[in-house]
């Protein structure tokens, strides 16, 4: 064994897919325990090294609400070196923004929810009025020359709620653009989307007029479907996923929420299917183990263990 699989191209993927790293933002945020500032900057620093280009950095919200993350004015310069790499960064509102173009972040990211139970815990409003809330947020930014991402969660379902209707999907995906986000990510916050779903929730956006290529995909794998409802996006043309190293990740907020798809498990499938994601799988899988090790408990990704197992 090599520690890569077989290569067996699938022309009718895209040839090249835009892994966005979540480990540092939406893995740690999870963390019982507050991860040190220096070694989350080692982290960074090590997932650029492994070759990946967009790794969301932290989140500038309230410190009360993610205190695991409450160091980002000091984490933020600690990363000033890396070039080429962007580093996006969560705001909720405008003073988050303010607190990041205070230090040069130039990507941001809102974070919308599909459901009112989620809209509430996490962000302590409505739909609606969260939405209103990011409006200036995004105007601002761009005005800034920031790119800006619009996420949107409980795409796929709600541990509070029954189903939860494409349609109301749709309607605050379409909110999110029109507001004027660069790019939009399908958050399945839970873990519970299905391949079908996926390609059911990208033909109805579509349809609405939100074109696939400003669209991204954010699978966590609670039931162990996130390569699979991955795989279906990519089939759909998506070409940017978010991934965390070595799954790690959650909400905090989403109770039954579990890590996200392992950026491992998604470069060993997109080697083998000869998709180009740029990234050094043995680099990256020694970067999670490291981590692991840092966190004190092995990492859940399928990938990292199958690999530290053919080191030892
Ligand atoms: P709030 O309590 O409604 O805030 O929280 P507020 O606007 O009423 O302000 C209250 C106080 O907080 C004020 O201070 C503000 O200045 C301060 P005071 O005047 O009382 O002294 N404040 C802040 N301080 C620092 N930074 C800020 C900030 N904002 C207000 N940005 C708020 C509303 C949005 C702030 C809060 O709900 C919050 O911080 N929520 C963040 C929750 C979060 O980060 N969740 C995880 C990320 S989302 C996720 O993981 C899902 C995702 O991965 C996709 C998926 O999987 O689906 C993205
Ligand atoms: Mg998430």
């Amino acid at each position: 064994m090599t520690g890569l699989p077989m290569v067996v191209p699938a022309p009718e993927l895209p040839a090249r897919v835009r892994i966005h790293e979540v480990g540092a933002r939406d893995g740690l945020q999870n963390e019982k325990s507050v991860v040190p500032t220096e070694v989350k900057a080692e982290f960074v620093h090590r997932l650029a090294a492994a070759g990946l280009t967009t790794i969301e950095a932290t989140s500038f919200v309230h410190p009360k609400w993610v205190p695991q993350l409450a160091d980002a004015e000091a984490l933020f310069p600690m990363l000033g070196d890396l070039e080429g790499v962007a580093l996006p960064v969560l705001v909720p509102n405008e003073r988050g923004l303010e607190r990041a173009l205070a230090l040069g972040v130039r990507r941001v990211a809102v974070f919308a929810s599909a459901t009112e139970s989620f809209a509430q815990a996490n962000l302590n409003r409505s739909v609606d009025a969260s939405l209103t809330m990011f409006e200036p947020v995004v105007a601002r930014a761009r005005a800034e020359g920031a790119h800006v991402r619009g996420y949107l969660s409980m795409c796929f379902g709600d541990p509070w709620e029954e189903a939860v209707p494409i349609a109301r999907v749709v309607r605050v995906a379409k909110a999110l653009i029109d507001m004027g986000c660069d790019e939009l990510s399908l958050g399945d916050t839970i873990g519970v989307a299905t391949p079908g779903h996926v390609r059911a929730l990208l033909v109805a956006l579509n349809e609405q007029g939100v074109p696939t290529d400003a669209i991204g995909v954010h699978f966590h794998d609670t039931y162990g479907q996130a390569l699979a409802n991955t795989l279906a996006a990519l089939q759909h043309g998506v070409s940017t996923v978010d991934a965390s190293a070595g799954g790690l990740g959650g909400c905090p907020y989403a109770k039954s929420a579990t890590g996200n798809l392992a950026t491992e498990d998604l470069v060993w499938m997109l080697k083998g299917l000869g998709v180009d994601t740029g990234v050094d799988l043995g680099l990256l899988s020694a970067t999670s183990a490291w981590m692991a090790g840092q966190l004190g408990r092995p990492s859940p990704s399928r990938t990292v263990r199958a690999l530290s197992h053919q080191e030892s």
